[in-house]
């Protein structure tokens, strides 16, 4: 679902911005809830998440020089950031157009080499700082705008790569394949079932009738920082190396909960074993999810969301007090099917699947909860799960 405003807003900020409108292009790429299955990505397991209709827009045209702008809407004091085609290396100058500079090295590292630069303007209206994929769909939208002006031959598939290369080896978050390819791979009112040792997934028609997604925004300042999000990325590797002396596996997800339990012992460190735990358990919580929606048991898949969060909170510890208290304000209140953090984690977001009668109630109860420990408003939406990438 496009929203014209959007649209119309992006298209005029570029003509405002460069003074030009001729041949400009609008495009449009998704943000992302995950609804099961976090802290699974890198660990060859299961991922269930959904494009959002909330997302980033953008306006491009090529230029005949090699001068790379890009203007961002979204920031008051904003300014152009020009570089050129000459200058591919990531600066702390360069502020966030880190990424689509990053994606612009990263598809010319596959042979794609653009030949002349572009004029770009972007326009996001997913939340700062949420934790709803707002980096990933600007890489995708920016490979997206590559792949149409430049004529690339890549699929969707290889935008979710390029993007989440770039932010490997160029913005250096060590981020699993999840963001960029809910935001790549998107279709309308399904969540896409990720396997992510090999990448295979099949859609799933999320039908929630009488009930909605709610997501609600913590606001908290510092959210994941990328040294703790790699630290708990290292633990799980380090515990699949020493899993690996014993038994024949290629990720933690190989392994179901009774394997896991018979050959733990092989992890040497305490910390280590729990979080080698909560990726094993959360990799069968999200293939079990995705069986009981498909049985239409929808209070079965709400219980996996609530025991998915107690497993971040607990076992994981990528929580903190302010997704805690959301997620448990939330599952007090009756018509609230399941409540969890959703992405990375220490700050960002909640994904709660509410019945349609409990969202007022939801909102007031969860919110004056929240602003009472916290000291500070939650924000709440109610989301719809819309498409990926698109010129539009
Ligand atoms: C962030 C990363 C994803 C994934 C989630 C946790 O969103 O970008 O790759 O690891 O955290 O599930």
């Amino acid at each position: 679902m496009i929203d014209q405003e959007m649209k119309k807003a992006v298209l005029e900020g570029f003509e405002k911005t460069y003074g030009d409108k001729e041949g400009v292009k609008a495009y449009f790429a998704p943000g992302r809830v995950n609804l099961i299955g976090e802290h699974t990505d890198y660990n060859g397991g299961h991922v269930f998440p959904c494009a959002l209709t909330i997302g980033t827009y953008g306006a491009a045209k090529k230029r005949d020089d090699n001068k790379m702008r890009f203007y961002s809407m979204n920031f008051t004091n904003s300014k152009v950031y020009e570089t050129s085609l000459d200058d591919l290396t990531p600066s702390d100058a360069a502020g966030w157009t880190n990424y689509p500079k990053g994606v612009v090295w990263a598809f010319e590292k596959r042979g794609f080499k653009l030949e002349t630069g572009f004029d770009m303007v972007i326009y996001g209206n997913i939340p700062n700082g949420s934790g709803l994929s707002s980096s990933a769909s600007l890489e995708v939208l920016t490979g997206f705008i590559l792949r149409d002006l430049y004529g690339f031959d890549v699929t969707n598939q290889d935008l979710a790569l390029i993007g989440q290369y770039s932010e490997n080896n160029y913005n250096g978050c060590n981020c699993g394949i999840m963001d960029q390819f809910a935001v790549a791979m998107g279709k309308e009112d399904n969540a896409i079932f990720l396997d992510t040792a090999d990448l295979s997934f099949e859609y799933a028609p999320i039908k929630l009738d009488g009930a909605k997604i709610v997501i609600a925004n913590t606001n908290k300042k510092h959210k994941l920082t990328d040294s703790q999000y790699n630290a708990r990325r290292s633990s799980c590797e380090k515990a699949l190396e020493e899993l690996q002396k014993v038994v024949d596996i290629k990720g933690l997800g190989d392994l179901s909960i009774e394997q896991f339990e018979q050959y733990k012992d092989a992890i040497a460190d305490d910390d280590r074993r729990i979080k080698a735990k909560h990726a094993v358990y959360e990799n069968q919580r999200a293939i079990e999810a995705v069986s009981a929606l498909k049985a239409g048991d929808l209070n079965r898949f709400g219980e996996l969301m609530n025991a998915s969060h107690v497993s971040l909170r607990d076992d994981y510890d990528v929580t903190g007090i302010e997704l805690d208290t959301l997620a448990e304000e939330a599952w007090k209140i009756p018509g609230v099917i399941g409540s969890r953090m959703t992405g990375g984690g220490f700050g960002g977001c909640t994904v709660s699947i509410v019945k349609d009668e409990a969202i007022d109630e939801f909102k007031e109860k969860v919110g004056a909860a929240y602003l009472k420990k916290i000291g500070y408003e939650a924000t709440f939406y109610i989301v719809e799960i819309g498409s990926g990438p698109a010129v539009i």
